[in-house]
């Protein structure tokens, strides 16, 4: 990594830095439902989703989380930290988030990125990914909480 920044995979123990990084960088989050301390833990736990954290020392800069469902590899909740924008750090953390999701066996990678978000998808498609006009994002939840 560039600048002296590491990359590493993080814990469960790494939970409140991930959700203060989630927080100054504005992406929404659900701590009753998926990004629960108690849920964080567990998704780590069940061996299909790999948080890559990016660190200026000990501080917590960026994050990515890696998972597959065993067809297809997905990148979510990607995150850098104000003060490190616009100088690549995202664009490693996807290269970073590809490497791992293809040792895990995965051919396809994708991302679901809503339609406001223009940094995010302008990054995507820098990085490669092909956006798709004919296809809906559907859900089903327990609550609105999840
Ligand atoms: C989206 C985000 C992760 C980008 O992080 P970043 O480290 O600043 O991105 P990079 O420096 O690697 O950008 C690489 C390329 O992506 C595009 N890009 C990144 N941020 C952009 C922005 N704000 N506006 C337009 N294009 C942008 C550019 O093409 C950029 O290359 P350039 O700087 O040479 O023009 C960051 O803005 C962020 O954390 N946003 C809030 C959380 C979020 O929305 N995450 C995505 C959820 S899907």
């Amino acid at each position: 990594m560039r600048d002296g920044l590491t990359l590493e995979v993080l814990v469960a123990a790494d939970y409140d830095q991930v959700r203060k990084l989630w927080a100054a960088a504005g992406l929404p989050i659900k701590p009753n439902g998926r990004d629960s301390r108690a849920q964080f833990t567990q998704q780590i736990a069940i061996g299909t989703q790999t948080i890559l954290g990016l660190r200026d020392g000990k501080r917590l800069i960026g994050v990515v989380v890696t998972t597959h469902d065993g067809r297809k590899g997905w990148i979510n909740r990607l995150a850098i930290h104000p003060d490190y924008q616009r100088r690549g750090l995202a664009r490693q953390l996807i290269t970073a988030a590809e490497e791992t999701l293809r040792q895990q066996g995965m051919t396809i990678i994708a991302a679901l990125i809503e339609d406001w978000n223009k940094p995010s998808l302008a990054l995507f498609q820098e990085a490669g990914y092909i956006v798709h006009d004919d296809i809906h994002y559907l859900t089903k939840r327990d609550s609105h909480d999840v």
